[in-house]
C-alpha cells in the first residue's frame, strides 16, 4: 500500500541499479528466469534501440505484479485541451515573445489536465526536438497515472512542491530541484501543499546527458554523484485506474482494474531521477568577458550533428560577477539557436522588469535580444567591484530546432515585449 514515508534514493548519474521492495523479489544472476519470485512478470523497458553503442543503452528490466501489455484499446482523451503541440496555422513572425505566469488553474485541475503547451520544435514521430510547457494545479492525481510515449519529462517547478510516484519509485522535488522522467514510465503526482505551478520539458530526442566538460576537466557542473533515483517502490491497489498516454502528439486513455505502479523490483540504467539544482558548481570568468552561455549547461541532448544539442538545459544559478572591464549581464545576442527561457525565481539579471518567475521568453533563431534598456544602462555604469548575483534562478532551453508556438500561447504573449528594446540612446562617433 501507498506509504507517506520519505523515498530513499541511490545516488550517481545513469548509473546501474538494482532495487527491490520486496526481498527476494529481485532475480540475482539473470534478467529472466523462468519462473519469477512471488510469480512476478519480467519485462524489459528499452529506452534505447537494443544496439545502441554500451555508453548509450539505456533499459531497465521490471518485476512487476501484472505485465503492462495486459490493457484494453486506447480510445481519445478528452480532458487536457490545452495540452497539444499543434501550432497556430498562420506563418510564425521574427518576434521576440514574452509570457506572463499562466493564470491559476480552475479548481480540481491535476497536474495533467493543468498542462498547457507554449512552444515546441519537429514532430515526435521523428524522435528530435523539445516542446515546452507549463503546469498549473491543485488536485492530486488520485486513480490515474500519466505516460509519454513521446519524449523523456523534465520536470521543473516554481511553485509548490510534486511528489512523482512512477514505475521505479518516488521522488519528492520542489522549487529549485528538477525531475526526470524516462520516455515510457508511468506516474502519477501528488501536491503536498495542494497547488503547484512550473514547467515541463518534452524531449522527444535523445536522452538527456551531462555535457562533455573539455578543458574544464574532470569535475564541475553538474556532478554526476547529485543525482538521485528513487528505489524500488509499489503501490497494490485493485480499483479502477486510467492510464493517459501521450502517443505521436495527441493523448489517449485506458482503464485498467490495478495501479499499474506495481513494479516490485527493478534493475538496469533507464529510471527516473532528481537533481537540486543548487548543487550545480557554476564556473565562470576570473579575468575579463564572460564565456558563453554554454558554461552553465546542466544537461544536453544531442543531435546527430556533433556540437549541435537538440535541446540543452542551461541555468542561470546565483553567482559571483568579478569580470574586470567587462559588460557583466548577457550581451547583446543572434544566434541560430534558438532560445525558451523561463525564470524560477527573483529577477533575471538582463531584464529589469516584466519577466516574473512562472513567466516564459522566446528568442527564436536570429532574433536580436539581450538586455533591456534598464538593465543595459546599469550595467554599463556600474562599479566593476565584485558582486554576487543572488535569489534568482532562470533557465533556457536552447535547441538547434526554431520553436513554432501554439495557438495558446501567441494568444497570450505580452503585446509590448519589444519595448524592452526601445529607446537605447544612438553610438555618439567623434
Ligand atoms: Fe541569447
Amino acid at each position: 500500500m501507498l506509504s507517506n514515508a520519505t523515498p530513499t534514493y541511490l545516488t550517481g548519474f545513469g548509473g546501474h541499479f538494482a532495487t527491490e521492495a520486496v526481498p527476494g523479489a529481485l532475480p540475482q544472476g539473470r534478467n529472466s528466469p523462468q519462473r519469477p519470485a512471488f510469480g512476478l512478470y519480467t519485462e524489459q523497458v528499452s529506452g534505447s534501440a537494443f544496439t545502441a553503442p554500451r555508453h548509450e543503452n539505456k533499459r531497465s528490466w521490471l518485476y512487476r505484479m501484472r505485465p503492462t501489455a495486459d490493457h484494453r484499446p486506447f480510445t481519445r482523451y478528452a480532458g487536457a485541451p490545452r495540452f497539444t503541440a499543434d501550432s497556430a496555422t498562420e506563418p510564425l513572425a521574427p518576434n521576440r515573445l514574452r509570457w506572463d505566469p499562466l493564470p491559476a488553474a480552475p479548481e480540481g485541475t491535476d497536474f495533467v489536465d493543468g498542462l498547457v503547451t507554449m512552444v515546441a520544435n519537429r514532430d515526435p514521430a521523428h524522435l528530435e526536438g523539445v516542446a515546452v510547457h507549463l503546469y498549473s494545479a491543485n488536485r492530486d492525481m488520485e486513480r490515474r497515472v500519466f505516460v509519454d510515449a513521446d519524449g523523456e519529462l523534465l520536470i521543473v517547478p516554481q511553485g509548490g512542491r510534486l511528489d512523482i510516484l512512477s514505475e521505479l519509485g518516488r521522488l519528492e522535488i520542489g522549487p529549485g530541484q528538477i525531475a526526470l522522467v524516462p520516455r515510457g514510465i508511468r506516474f502519477r503526482v501528488r501536491l503536498p501543499e495542494g497547488r503547484a505551478t512550473g514547467y515541463l520539458v518534452e524531449n522527444y530526442g535523445a536522452p538527456f546527458r551531462l555535457p562533455d566538460l573539455g578543458p574544464i576537466g574532470a569535475n564541475g557542473l553538474a556532478n554526476p554523484r547529485d543525482f538521485e533515483t528513487p528505489v524500488a517502490w509499489f503501490e497494490d491497489r485493485d480499483e479502477p485506474f486510467e492510464v493517459i498516454q501521450k502517443y505521436l502528439g495527441s493523448l489517449w486513455t485506458t482503464t485498467l482494474d490495478h495501479s499499474p505502479l506495481d513494479v516490485v523490483a527493478w534493475h538496469g540504467n533507464l529510471a527516473p531521477w532528481r537533481y537540486d539544482l543548487s548543487r550545480f558548481n557554476t564556473i565562470g570568468t576570473v579575468s575579463f568577458d564572460h564565456p558563453d552561455p554554454s558554461i552553465f549547461t546542466v544537461l544536453t541532448s544531442p543531435s546527430e550533428t556533433p556540437g549541435r544539442a537538440n535541446v540543452d538545459f542551461v541555468i542561470f544559478p546565483p553567482r559571483w560577477m568579478v569580470g574586470e572591464d567587462t559588460f557583466r549581464p548577457p550581451w547583446f545576442h543572434r544566434n541560430v539557436m534558438s532560445e525558451c527561457m523561463g525564470l524560477i525565481s527573483g529577477d533575471y539579471d538582463a531584464k529589469a522588469e516584466g519577466f516574473a518567475p512562472g513567466g516564459l521568453s522566446l528568442h527564436n533563431m536570429m532574433s536580436g535580444h539581450g538586455p533591456d534598456v534598464e538593465s543595459w544602462r546599469k550595467a554599463s555604469e556600474a562599479e566593476l567591484k565584485p558582486v554576487k548575483i543572488e535569489g534568482t534562478l532562470a533557465f533556457m532551453v536552447e535547441s538547434c530546432w526554431p520553436f513554432r508556438v501554439t495557438a495558446e500561447a501567441l494568444g497570450r504573449a505580452q503585446s509590448d515585449y519589444d519595448l524592452a528594446w526601445a529607446d537605447f540612446p544612438k553610438a555618439k562617433l567623434p
